[in-house]
């Protein structure tokens, strides 16, 4: 794998955001949960005992082992797997999925959760490279016709200047470079970086303007210290899906022809783990295991616990956590049930945390801090009654609830939501049992 490819595949991680309120854990620093902190309110057990797993995850002793999170619906399983990648931080791959997502008509299930635990591995890679970096004091193109277009004229060679706090050096850069600062709109004052190897630019931000604005777009930057032809240390971080499809994709020449497939050949992933350990041994590059969620784990059948269960035992494998709302239940594919649908040997592997059920002065508690981060100014009386919803449907809908009674107030051109605009909103919007009773209702009309 070239370097070239891995600064392309190299952006950051996407991020879970429906649970937006969720900053951490809300732990201290003896790892007692805080009543409300990081966005969590109660629910204190199972936070310290996500603190500890945070805790061993960081030491990496989680390794080939898993978590099982356990309790009713709207019991915070999934804001508390969030919660956990909130407090591992933006380096650590977080990968959220549900076990539904793994039967497509694309691939086969298990290439699915296969590539679904790669995206959750990360590869630091480190690379240094010879580079010329300084403020650009000078710039001056050669100007030339263009061949295809005489009117019109194209810069055939630069000759540039850059500085530090040390040195001035200058340079004579030929056409390909001189149409990339043309082109990219670096100008005299901006500090920029040149790879020397592959002449790629760029700009660093604008060095020591002499006025200053109060409010300005541009990055103001130092001028450089030092020489201005030095090494530079970069670091890239991928996930192993990233490097199978890269190269996955380079062999796919061969398979012009052949139908058009996602699925990743077993010898790229074995390339890829090849190439990775070399780097890792070279001391070029670090591996992170990362996170993989999954939620709605009695949606699995035995071939997918069978084909997770074995690739946890590799050292190429992320951290499993499985969230389930099931007591015992059948496993899917077989006769046989278990606890959480789960088979009996995967069990074995997987630290639990159970979530309870909130009292009416926590789910009031968390409608109010949700309130509160979404900005909404809320009466008592309204409170009361979404927390009443809260209890008697559904957490999740009475949080759901919030959003669409702000607009009702708001069309009333009032900043307050009150008792009645969570009626309105109630009546305006079902909660999943009633919607589905309701249609439930009408297909049973529809057959007679
Ligand atoms: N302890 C808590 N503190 C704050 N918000 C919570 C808490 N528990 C759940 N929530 C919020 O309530 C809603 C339902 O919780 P969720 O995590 O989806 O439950 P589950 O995954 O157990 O079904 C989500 O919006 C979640 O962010
Ligand atoms: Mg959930």
């Amino acid at each position: 794998m070239i370097m070239e490819e891995i600064r392309e595949l190299a952006t950051r991680f996407e991020r879970y955001s429906a649970h937006s309120h969720i900053s951490g854990l809300g732990l201290d620093k003896d790892l007692r949960a805080k009543t409300v902190g990081g966005g969590l309110v109660g629910q204190k057990k199972a936070r310290e005992a996500a603190g500890i797993i945070v805790r061993l995850i960081r030491e990496g002793k989680m390794a080939g082992r898993g978590i099982l999170i356990a309790g009713p619906p709207g019991t915070g399983k999934t804001a508390i797997a969030v919660a956990i990648s909130k407090e591992l931080g933006r380096d650590i791959p977080f990968v959220q999925a549900s076990a539904s997502e793994f039967y497509s008509s694309e691939m086969k299930k298990t290439e699915a959760l296969y590539q679904t635990m790669r995206k959750a591995i990360g590869v630091r890679i480190r690379e240094t490279r010879r580079v010329l970096e300084g403020e650009l004091v000078e710039l001056e193109y050669n100007m030339v016709p263009n061949p295809y277009n005489p009117t019109q004229k194209i810069p055939e060679s630069a000759r540039i200047t850059l500085a530090t706090k040390k040195e001035r050096r200058t340079f004579s850069v030929g056409s390909r470079l001189a149409l990339q600062f043309m082109y990219s709109g670096i100008s005299e004052g901006d500090v920029i970086m040149i790879d020397r190897e592959t002449g790629r630019i760029s700009r660093l931000g604008k060095a020591n303007p002499e006025k200053r604005y109060d409010i300005d777009i541009d990055d103001v930057v130092e001028r450089p210290d030092g020489n201005v032809e030095k090494d530079r240390e970069f670091t890239y971080v991928v996930t192993l899906h990233d490097l199978d499809e890269a190269r996955a994709k380079r062999g796919s020449l061969l398979s012009l022809f052949s139908s058009e497939s996602r699925e990743i050949d077993s010898e790229v992933r074995q390339a890829v783990d090849e190439q990775v350990k070399e780097w890792i041994e070279q001391g070029m590059a670090e591996l992170i295991p990362g996170v993989l969620f999954i939620d709605e784990t009695h949606l699995m059948d035995i071939e997918l616990f069978a084909f997770m269960n074995r690739a946890m035992e590799s050292e190429m494998a992320p951290i499993i956590i499985l969230a389930s709302n099931r007591g015992f239940a059948r496993i899917r594919g077989t006769d046989d049930t278990s606890p959480h649908g789960v088979p009996l040997d995967l069990l074995d592997r997987l630290l639990i945390i159970t979530t309870e059920p909130y009292s009416k002065e926590e789910i009031r508690l968390i409608i109010e801090t949700r309130a509160a981060e979404m900005g909404l100014v809320i009466e008592n009386e309204a409170l009361e009654k979404l927390t009443e919803i809260g209890e008697k449907n559904s957490l999740r809908y009475a949080i759901q609830l919030l959003a669409p009674a702000n607009e009702i107030a708001k069309v009333k051109n009032s900043a307050r939501i009150d008792v009645e605009d969570v009626e309105k909103a109630e009546q305006l919007f079902a909660d999943v049992s009633r919607s589905s009773a309701y249609l439930k209702e009408l297909e049973g009309k529809m057959l007679l």
